[in-house]
Parts: C-alpha cells; sequence; structure tokens
C-alpha cells in the first residue's frame, strides 16, 4: 500500500508522472522540501486580505498570485527551481514536461503557503524560503508548530498527505479537468479546484466536523447534539456519507489507529472518543432509515489535526494543499495525454 511504504513526494511523483521515481529523480524528491518559497509579490498579496476571510479563499487568492508573480513569469529564482518563468503559459508550445516541472513546483509550493497563512494569521514572521525540514510534511509542520514537532507528527501529516492526495471524478477534480479542457494553465485549473474543494459538501466537512465535535464536548452528548442538527431539513451530519463509498472509506481504517496513537501519546483520549460516539450514533440512525451512511475521511482527519495542534480553519486548506497533487495529475491528462476536447455539456430546455 502506498501510504504505508512511501511517502507524499514519492505519490505526488506517480500521479504526476504516472510511474514510480526511478534512483534519480529519488534524490530530487528528497529535497523538494527546499524547492517551497514565497515570492515578494505572493506576500503582499497575503498581506493584502482581511484575517476573518476564510484560508480557502486566502489560499485560492495566493495560490493565484503565485502564478502571476515575480518568480512564474521571470527567472527569479532559477537557482533553487527549475520551473522559475515557465509558468501561466497558455500557447500551443506548452508541453507535458514542462506541466509536469510547473506541478512539482505546484505541490511543492501548496502545503508551504498553508503554512505562510497559518504564519500570518497568528502573526508570526513569514518565512519565505523552505529548507528546515526534511520533508514537505515537516514544511507545513514547521511553519505552524514554529519547528516544534517530532518525527511521529511528522509522519502522520505525511500519511494524511497520502490519503488525500487523489480520488478519481470528485467535484473539484472534475472542476479541475473542465478548466483543463479549456486549456487554460495549470495554476488557473488549480484555482478553480480549490474553490470547489471549500464547501462543506466536499473538502469543508473536516472543518464542520470538528466544530460539531468542540460543541459535543462529551461523548455522552453526542446524541442530544446530532438529534438536534439531524432535526433541520436536509441537515447531515459533517465526516459521514459519500457519493461513492456506500458501505466503508477505505482511508478511514488506515487513519483511525493513527488518531488512536497520537491520543494515547498526547494522554487525551477525548477527542477519539467522541468521533467513535459518533460513528456509533450514526450506524444507528441509518439503520432506523434503512441505508448505510458511512463515516468519510473527514470525520477522522478532524480530532488528528485537533490533536496536532493545527488550527481548525487550516485543515481544508491542508487537504486542498495534498489534493493539489491529484489535479495537476488530471490536468496533465486531459491536455497532454488524452488531448481531450473541451468538455461542454448541454443544458436541454424543459420550459418556464
Ligand atoms: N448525514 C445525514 N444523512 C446523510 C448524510 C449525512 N452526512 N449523508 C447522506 N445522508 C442520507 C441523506 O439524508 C439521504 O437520505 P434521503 O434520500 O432520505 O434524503 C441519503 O443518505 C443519500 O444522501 P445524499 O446526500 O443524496 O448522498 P450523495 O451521494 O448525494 O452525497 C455527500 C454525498 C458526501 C455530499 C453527503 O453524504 C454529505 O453531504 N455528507 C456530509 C458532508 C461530508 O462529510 N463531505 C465529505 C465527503 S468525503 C471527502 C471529500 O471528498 O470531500
Amino acid at each position: 500500500m502506498l501510504v504505508e511504504k512511501h511517502t507524499f513526494e514519492e505519490v505526488a511523483y506517480l500521479l504526476i508522472y504516472g510511474e514510480m521515481a526511478g534512483e534519480n529523480f529519488s534524490d530530487a524528491l528528497k529535497e523538494m522540501s527546499s524547492w517551497a518559497y514565497v515570492p515578494e509579490s505572493v506576500l503582499l498579496t497575503l498581506r493584502a486580505q482581511n484575517k476573518n476571510a476564510h484560508p480557502m479563499g486566502v489560499l485560492q487568492t495566493i495560490v493565484g498570485a503565485f502564478g502571476n508573480s515575480e518568480f512564474a513569469s521571470s527567472e527569479i529564482g532559477l537557482d533553487t527551481n527549475p520551473a522559475a518563468g515557465l509558468f501561466n503559459v497558455v500557447d500551443s508550445k506548452y508541453d507535458e514536461a514542462q506541466s509536469k516541472l510547473e506541478s512539482m513546483t505546484m505541490v511543492a509550493n501548496a502545503g508551504y503557503f498553508v503554512g505562510t497563512i497559518g504564519r500570518w494569521l497568528a502573526g508570526k514572521k513569514p518565512v519565505v524560503r523552505s529548507g528546515f525540514a526534511k520533508s514537505l510534511a515537516g514544511n507545513i509542520l514547521h511553519q505552524l508548530k514554529n519547528g516544534k514537532y517530532d518525527d511521529f507528527e511528522e509522519v502522520l501529516m505525511d500519511k494524511v498527505l497520502i490519503l488525500y492526495a487523489e480520488h478519481e471524478f470528485n467535484a473539484s477534480t472534475l472542476a479541475v479537468r473542465v478548466a483543463a479542457s479549456a486549456h487554460t494553465d495549470l495554476v488557473s485549473a488549480i484555482v478553480a479546484g480549490i474553490g470547489t474543494l471549500r464547501g462543506p459538501r466536499h473538502g469543508g466537512a473536516n472543518e464542520e466536523a470538528m466544530k460539531l465535535m468542540l460543541r459535543i464536548r462529551d461523548p455522552k452528548s453526542v446524541k442530544k447534539h446530532c438529534d438536534e442538527l439531524l432535526n433541520k431539513e436536509g441537515a447531515r451530519l459533517p465526516g459521514f456519507g459519500h457519493r461513492i463509498y456506500k458501505k466503508v472509506d477505505p482511508r478511514v481504517k488506515i487513519i483511525k489507529p493513527y488518531v488512536r496513537e497520537l491520543s494515547r501519546k498526547n494522554k487525551d483520549m477525548r477527542w477519539f472518543e467522541i468521533t467513535l460516539a459518533l460513528e456509533e450514533y450514526m450506524s444507528e440512525y441509518a439503520k432506523q432509515k434503512g441505508r448505510e451512511i458511512p463515516a468519510n475521511i473527514d470525520l477522522w482527519t478532524a480530532p488528528l489535526f485537533y490533536l496536532m495542534g493545527i488550527p481548525l480553519n487550516l485543515y481544508t486548506s491542508l487537504f486542498a494543499a495534498s489534493r493539489v497533487a491529484g489535479w495537476c495529475g488530471h490536468y496533465i491528462e486531459v491536455r497532454h495525454i488524452f488531448k481531450e476536447p473541451i468538455i461542454r455539456p448541454r443544458a436541454e430546455y424543459v420550459g418556464i
């Protein structure tokens, strides 16, 4: 299984290049954590945002700003990253090799930008160039926790990044594919993906799940809070249900033991127990409705991030930072491998 034997960097390479990294590139991947870079114009854009705005909106804005930055359209930064100056290309000379380099840079930067947003929100000085941590997971933790994290947390962050990296034709990936089919540039396609992932029915569910758990606070209060929530017309319990997984989300089986382990290490079982109690509640609720509504990955990344001390409003941005790898793979497939025609469904007029 990829999540057991490989790093997020290797999985991102696999998604983007379509094969496992060979000897030569494996060495480069080890250095990927030093590629991340926040150009001056991106910092200026970040500082112009309102601190009350949701970090997903801020991420969308600064990823877009990166596509227009001095790094992306000139050769500033070429000493540390071969993709400098290659961005924002929409002409016919744009090729697959270029797209792949650009993609790897976006993967290296996306998590770094989330860390940068976290520092900005906390009033800490930005760290413009990476290179302090030994992995992309470490880059994120280094920024968010001021370098105070251990190897176990780095491994857990790496595993979450792998689990979130790709998931076929989900809503945000479809948005990216539609953008790619119009031959827009990679950064613009990623911006479309971030905007879609933000919704609470999709990636936004991990933040909603944690907000619910914080209101519950005690496993014994699960029923009261969930009854109240589900009493409203069309309500959904965040972290449950999936368009494809109707019986079990296999990612949950992988992540749950890690949440248990981290809870034990932190000597704080409360959130693990509340999450289990939510699963039990939903199992009973679904049975009464004559269906199955399994827990999805967002239910379990919520307590994991919480126990790692990640600010709640950054959970969905971390999902986005990981999914950038999958989005890039889809962008390349649509644009360079299958050379797909523009995605343009017809609407059928059925009257007023
Ligand atoms: N809470 C309560 N009932 C639910 C839930 C839920 N979370 N999910 C599904 N159901 C019920 C729903 O009431 C419906 O019953 P009925 O037909 O009687 O109205 C039935 O199950 C089918 O639900 P649906 O919403 O039609 O299913 P869908 O496949 O269209 O939607 C979903 C899937 C993920 C949008 C939905 O389950 C949901 O909104 N879940 C909560 C948000 C969430 O956790 N999203 C994260 C998804 S996984 C990570 C990702 O890729 O983003």
